[in-house]
């Protein structure tokens, strides 16, 4: 299953498909940087096989692993202990190994936020905050979202209910952190718009099905910040629509890179420079 030198501390992203990922590329490079000895491979498991797959792989010598689609709750599951960014996502996207118990944890929204207030310069307190979905994406990051304490987070969703259940696992949370949780249907956002969001986040999978942009551009404030979770052709048709409404825009390759960043720190305890890796990595994806 796995090529790498026994010699070498061992690490894999597990998914299903998993040959489009770029985390090899981004860990290899945190690695180099880093000084680290590790080899960081792909773990493409079968759909009703990811916990043997991974039992195997940690029986191999793996030291943990990054989890993607769809095997984010099935991880979750695994872990036998959990942070609480993790308990609050019910996913997990980083397990570590540990004699005393598989740690899970769940980086994407810590990933989100950083590239957001540190990439982009945007700090998220005190702002007025659309979030466009609420599946796994979403549901990954509202955690630390509402951590980051903007003022208010509308959560507006195709199915309404779904919204409205995110909303109540995070309604304690939010209250915590002094932020105003709202819930709606698409096609209410425009009545919770106020004078438009600051920040307009999209982590629904719309685009894939070529569907358009569900809300109007009116819901956006003069300047707001457009940033879809997903990159490449993917994110391409909000992002040109977000930007013709004079939005700054931003796709998720920078939340890769810091999710990745936050693995990374978990199981070799040092923290990657993030900038460097995102431009050699947009580089890479850049058509020549
Ligand atoms: P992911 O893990 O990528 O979040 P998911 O859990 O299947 O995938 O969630 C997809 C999200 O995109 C959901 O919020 C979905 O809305 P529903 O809950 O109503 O299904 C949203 N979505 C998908 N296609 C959409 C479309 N054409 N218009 C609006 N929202 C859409």
């Amino acid at each position: 299953m796995t090529s790498a030198s026994p010699s070498k501390d061992l690490y894999a992203v597990a998914g299903n498909p998993v040959a489009h990922s770029q985390s090899p590329f981004i860990h290899a490079r945190f690695a180099e940087q880093c000084g680290q000895d590790l080899a960081y491979e792909r773990l493409l498991c079968p759909l009703d096989g990811f916990k043997a797959s991974i039992e195997a792989f940690a029986a191999q010598g793996g030291h943990g692993c990054n989890v993607t689609v769809p095997f984010k709750f099935e991880a979750y599951a695994l872990a036998a202990r959990r942070s609480e960014r993790a308990e609050l996502a019910g996913a997990v996207n980083t397990l570590r190994f540990d004699a005393e118990g598989w740690w899970g944890d769940n980086t994407d929204g810590l990933g989100l936020v950083r590239d957001i207030e540190h990439n982009a310069a945007r700090p998220l307190a005190g702002l007025d905050v659309l979030l466009l979905g609420a599946g796994g994406a979403s549901a990954g990051v509202l955690g630390s979202l509402v951590a980051a304490r903007p003022a208010r987070i509308v959560l507006a969703n195709r199915t309404a209910d779904k919204a409205l259940a995110l909303q109540a696992s995070h309604a304690a949370w939010a209250t915590q952190h002094q932020v105003t949780l709202q819930a709606c249907a698409l096609a209410e956002v425009e009545s919770k718009a106020g004078q438009g969001f600051d920040m307009l986040i999209n982590g629904t999978s719309a685009s894939l099905s070529g569907a358009g942009v569900p809300v109007q551009g009116r819901v956006l404030k003069p300047g707001a910040l457009a940033l879809d979770m997903m990159y490449g052709g993917a994110a391409q048709t909000f992002l040109d629509w977000a930007r013709s409404q004079g939005a700054q825009t931003r796709d998720g390759l920078g939340m890769l890179v810091e999710q990745a960043a936050e693995a990374f720190f978990l199981w070799r305890g040092v923290r990657p420079d993030t900038a460097a890796v995102l431009q050699a990595l947009r580089e890479r994806l850049t058509p020549a």
